[in-house]
């Protein structure tokens, strides 16, 4: 734009582009807006484009809608709640939702994991919990352990706390020094001994033991956390090998050392038959991170849950003070619990959970009959969670699946990619039907690949 122009003159083209002034998150700007790709509603498993076509998700918005879309009973909760009580102050005052919403929580959390702190975000659940394990090793007189220990590939979203534990290169290399006194422990994807494992693989527990070296290195009196996702998800579905978790476990509780499992993609159903992850793998976290399916993304809400014992070491000294100086304007926000309160009600009423397990076999087996197409090298499954890796083209990362996800969108299917990796996660909701369609139009789709 020509500095000659005036101000006005530049308002005016500026807004003639409607498109041009949101920045969007995590895309190509520049190429979504020469070509951009528009949702205007959504219904149950479908979207519907500004040019009226009909698109499956098979992503779950982004891991998130897992009833599906536009739930009437949502829809009604949400209204109801806007018109009765907006907003309350999340600080020293309370609305009763929010109170049902953490009881209904903790009653879904494994173990003592019996005390829920609300935030709005994934981002903001992580960075919570972070400094929940921070502080109650502080208020507990071992204020020495200020170390946090993350994993390579780890994505616990974007806030500073979770991009330093994080292990997501272009997360993190753009944003100075992070926080300091951050470890990493190794990744556990490994094509060669577990390409085109059903469920969980083999090989790999032993990367566990790398935390005790992390341990040995810095001194356990120094380590407050050790955080990691049971599923990786957006780094591109990574399993946890059998035997891993419970490992990781063994050596936190052998050292103090807090275990917090971020469950922003896996609770609410996402691995099958339990709320989270940590059920179903049977390992007890001392803290589970929580969001996108709290409120099947229809408000934003994350949760955090806690242990007794953690809640516990901050209820002491006098009853007047504040325990914890920590918390967000709309934590807890009345119209965000109405919408997680009847969220769960979904879940409950029609079984979600179970329908996860139910139909994770038929989805394994239509997911891996992708085996054997051209420029595919790995395929993993758990769940309503699948992968289809990819061979990247020489020098050009991600242009192959990139080109995938544009021929899925215009053939009526949304997939997200991530890296060479094509990641699948659909509504819980989702009939066997549509996962034959899903599976047919990507096997096409992959087959005219270049
Ligand atoms: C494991 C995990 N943690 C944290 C986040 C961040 O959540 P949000 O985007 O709501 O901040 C995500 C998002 O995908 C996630 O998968």
């Amino acid at each position: 734009m020509s500095s000659t122009r005036s101000t006005a003159q530049q308002h005016t083209e500026h807004a003639a582009n409607n498109l041009e002034s949101f920045w969007m998150p995590f895309s190509a700007n520049r190429q979504f807006k020469k070509k951009p790709r528009m949702f205007v509603s959504a219904k149950d498993m479908h979207y519907t484009t500004d040019d009226g076509r009909k698109v499956l998700d098979a992503t779950a918005g982004l891991w998130c809608c897992n009833v599906g879309h536009a739930r009437p009973k949502i829809v009604a909760a949400v209204q109801k709640q806007i018109q009765e009580l907006d907003y309350a102050p999340a600080f020293q005052m309370g609305h009763p939702k929010v109170f049902e919403l953490a009881s209904r929580v903790a009653t879904l959390m494994p173990g003592s994991l019996d005390h829920v702190f609300f935030t709005n975000s994934g981002s903001e659940s992580v960075d919570t919990a972070l400094k929940i394990a921070l502080a109650y090793h502080n208020v507990r007189g071992q204020a020495g352990r200020t170390r946090l220990i993350g994993r390579e590939r780890g994505y616990h979203g974007v806030g500073f706390g979770g991009i330093s534990v994080g292990g997501i290169v272009n997360n993190r290399k753009f944003f100075g020094s992070l926080l300091t006194g951050v470890d990493h422990l190794p990744h556990t994807h490994n094509l060669k001994e577990n390409a085109y494992t059903k469920g969980i693989p083999a090989w790999g527990a032993h990367l566990a033991d790398d935390l005790e070296r992390i341990v040995t290195l810095h001194g356990p009196e120094t380590i407050a956390a050790v955080i990691v996702e049971p599923v990786a998800g957006s780094t591109g579905v990574l399993l946890p090998p059998k035997g891993y978790l419970e490992r990781l476990r063994e050596i936190c509780t052998k050292h103090g050392i807090l275990l917090i499992f971020d469950e922003v993609i896996t609770a609410f159903g996402r691995v099958g038959n339990t709320a989270t992850a940590a059920e179903f793998f049977d390992v007890q976290p001392d803290i589970i991170t929580m969001a996108k399916g709290l409120t099947a993304g229809t408000i934003p809400m994350g949760a955090v849950a806690v242990d007794k014992k953690i809640y516990d070491a901050f209820m002491q000294g006098p009853e007047n003070a504040i325990e914890l100086f920590h918390g967000y304007t709309y934590s807890g926000h009345p119209v965000a619990a109405a919408a997680g309160l009847a969220t769960l009600d979904i879940y409950q009423e029609e079984g979600l959970f179970e329908r996860t397990k139910e139909l994770a076999p038929y989805w394994e087996q239509a997911l891996h009959s992708l085996k054997g197409l051209p420029h595919v090298i790995d395929i993993r499954n758990i769940g309503l969670i699948g992968a289809v890796e990819l061979e990247g083209i020489p020098g050009k990362p991600t242009a192959r699946v990139f080109e995938a996800f544009l021929q899925c969108f215009e053939k009526g299917l949304l997939i997200r990619t991530t890296g060479d990796i094509i990641a699948l996660s659909p509504p819980l909701i989702i009939s066997k039907q549509q996962i034959d369609e899903i599976f047919g139009t990507l096997a096409g789709v992959i087959k005219s690949l270049a």
